[in-house]
């Protein structure tokens, strides 16, 4: 993440709970209530208001408004019984099963880089694309109504996102979701590969894409750079964080 993206993210949650404090301090509450839970539901939404109003990615505003409500949350589940905890760490587990492992979190390509990422694709001509880590498959639901000479491939490890991606996949004949391993999908078979990982797995996901990639496919990394290899061309795009799409021709 980028440090301007930092900033604003810590300053978003420093304006909130000042400005929740200060509230308090004047005594301007007192209508709303005082109890923990409305003074974090309060700050909570300063946060997502703030978040939005600086232009955040939008999993980080949502990011921003449950933070502190969560926290106040976790607290007051101190007491809870162990379940509701193992609960709390399936869900997790369910939801970002990649990051611990391949250091590969969930977080979304918003619609400018889909946009970006249509201006590649062949309009007439047949062409196969695949998303590795596909999350919850919106951006491949798109482009496939969008293109359909295209058939759209995602592969998904976490098991809820890939379960909604697949729903949102049901009656899209172009469109195909796999629960698995990116690692064992065969790259040989794309024209497109697209991948938003972490820097984590770029140098792996390059030395398998020279072995599997056919001459003249594309693969297209939103944001990480592979060490050593200079992409063929790279996009800017004209969002709040300046996406930068590098692409390689094979
Ligand atoms: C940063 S998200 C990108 C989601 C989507 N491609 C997009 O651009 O909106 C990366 C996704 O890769 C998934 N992932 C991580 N490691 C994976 C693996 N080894 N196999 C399949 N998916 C994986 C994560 O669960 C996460 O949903």
């Amino acid at each position: 993440m980028d440090a301007a993206l930092w900033i604003k993210v810590v300053l978003a949650q420093f304006v909130a709970a000042g400005s929740v404090a200060l509230a308090l301090k004047a005594g301007l509450l007192t209508g709303i209530g005082t109890t923990t839970p409305a003074l974090a539901g309060l700050d909570g939404l300063l946060a997502l208001g703030l978040s939005w109003a600086w232009r955040l990615p939008v999993w980080w505003r949502w990011i921003q408004g449950g933070f502190v409500p969560a926290l106040a949350a976790a607290a007051a589940g101190l007491h809870a019984p162990p379940w509701v905890w193992l609960a709390g760490f399936a869900l997790l587990w369910l939801v970002f099963r990649g990051a611990p492992g391949g250091r590969v979190p969930l977080y979304l390509s918003n619609s400018t880089t889909w946009d970006a990422l249509a201006g590649l694709l062949p309009k007439k001509r047949a062409f196969a694309l695949v998303d590795l880590g596909c999350g919850l498959g919106g951006g491949l639901a798109r482009l496939a109504r969008r293109f359909p000479n295209g058939v759209f491939q995602g592969v998904e490890s976490a098991p809820l996102p890939c379960l909604w991606a697949w729903l949102r996949a049901r009656g899209r004949a172009n469109l195909r979701i796999r629960w698995g391993d990116l690692w064992s999908e065969d790259l040989g078979r794309y024209d497109v590969v697209y991948a938003f990982l972490s820097p984590e797995p770029m140098p792996e996901l390059w030395l398998k894409a020279r072995r599997e990639m056919r001459t003249g496919s594309l693969l297209v990394s939103n944001s990480f750079e592979v060490p050593g290899w200079v992409p063929d061309h790279v996009l800017t795009l004209d969002d709040g964080r300046r996406t930068r799409l590098l692409i390689w021709r094979m």
